[in-house]
């Protein structure tokens, strides 16, 4: 019965020593299985007088019971063990902020023709568009600017080939809308313009925002109250304007727009060359050649036009000191406009 014991003590010690599961069922195969150590102690039994038998054969039988029972429990522990480190292991911190995704914004640009439309918009003004590649009759005669015009000469132009020109201004679009339909036109026309010119304050390519309005009696006077507003409203600031005289082939009069310099105010800075005066657009009365010319009576009908350029107006208001900013891509620039 001795023998017994320590061989049940060695067993339970081995038991709760054991590390894994692996090892734990080696011990069962060991102590407990058809070939194990209390099977071969059962069969010793059978050495004993028949009337020590039952109470021996009991007294295995509880020892393997005892045994078994360890050795479950120690099984559920190192299962319970494995399980934690397990979560621990994979343990995920779901309070970590997650990984946002880069979203792109609008151009400078593009914010800037967007606001320019949507000023004009609560005025009644629509949104025409013409064409990039256009034909020298739009983009100059029908403007007034006839073949050896000195005024062509002031306007670089890429010729894709003779009689077609990349556009140089988008004044061709008022004579496209005005040949299209007929008065009232109320419309403003944003788009790339294109001039042989590339320096500090020159691209290639720049954007214009044309604006055109004919009707009844359409006098120079509503043309500076229109100019004014939409600058107050574009710059959020009571700025002073004046109305230049200048000249323009397509307009009589015509005037060139100068402003307040938004950066100084007026006393003269460094943005307004000390003058404290921007010049910002040009515009006039829409010349009554260039009105018959479109299929408008000039006896009949009135209006005014302005070009403005939206790289211009985009520096000044978000105060971009380099023009070439626009064209180089520059994520960190462009970011700063989401
Ligand atoms: N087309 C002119 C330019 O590109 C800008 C301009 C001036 C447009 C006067 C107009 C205007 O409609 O009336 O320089």
């Amino acid at each position: 019965m001795s023998e017994l014991d320590e061989l049940l003590a060695q067993a339970l010690s081995a038991v709760a020593q054991s590390a894994d599961e692996q090892a734990l069922e080696s011990l069962r195969v060991h102590y407990l299985g058809r070939k194990g150590l209390f099977t071969a102690h059962l069969k010793k039994l059978g050495a004993l007088p028949a009337e020590q038998r039952p109470a021996a054969g009991k007294s295995v039988n509880l020892a393997k019971q005892r045994l078994h029972d360890a050795i479950n429990s120690r099984r559920e522990a190192l299962q319970k063990q494995s399980l934690e480190a397990r979560l621990r292991a994979e343990r995920i911190d779901v309070s970590l902020p997650g990984r946002r995704r880069a979203t792109g914004g609008l151009h400078p640009v593009t914010i800037t023709i967007e606001r320019i439309t949507a000023i004009f918009a609560l005025a009644g003004y629509e949104v025409a568009e013409g064409p990039e590649i256009e034909d020298e009759y739009h983009n100059f005669e029908a403007l007034n600017i006839p073949a050896n015009h000195p005024a062509r000469a002031m306007h670089d132009t890429f010729y894709v080939e003779p009689g077609t020109v990349l556009r140089t201004h988008t004044s061709p679009v008022q004579v496209r809308v005005m040949e299209q339909s007929e008065p009232p036109f109320r419309m403003i026309c944003p788009g790339r313009v294109y001039r042989c010119d590339s320096d500090l304050t020159h691209t290639p390519m720049f954007h214009q925002v044309e604006g055109l309005l004919v009707d009844d009696s359409v006098t120079m006077a509503a043309m500076k109250g229109t100019i004014v507003s939409f600058l107050r409203n574009f710059f959020e600031q009571e700025v002073k304007v004046r109305f230049r005289p200048s000249y323009f082939p397509f307009t009589e009069p015509s005037a060139e727009v100068d402003m307040s310099c938004v950066s100084c105010g007026g006393v003269g800075c460094r943005i307004c060359s000390g003058t404290g005066w921007l010049e910002v657009m040009g515009c006039g009365m829409v010349h009554p050649r260039v009105l018959e010319m479109s299929g408008v009576d000039p006896g009949r009908y009135t209006g005014f036009a302005f070009g403005l350029g939206v790289e211009r107006l985009a520096m000044l208001r978000y105060r971009v000191g380099d023009l070439r900013m626009f064209f180089a891509n520059d994520a960190r620039f462009l970011e700063q406009f989401q």
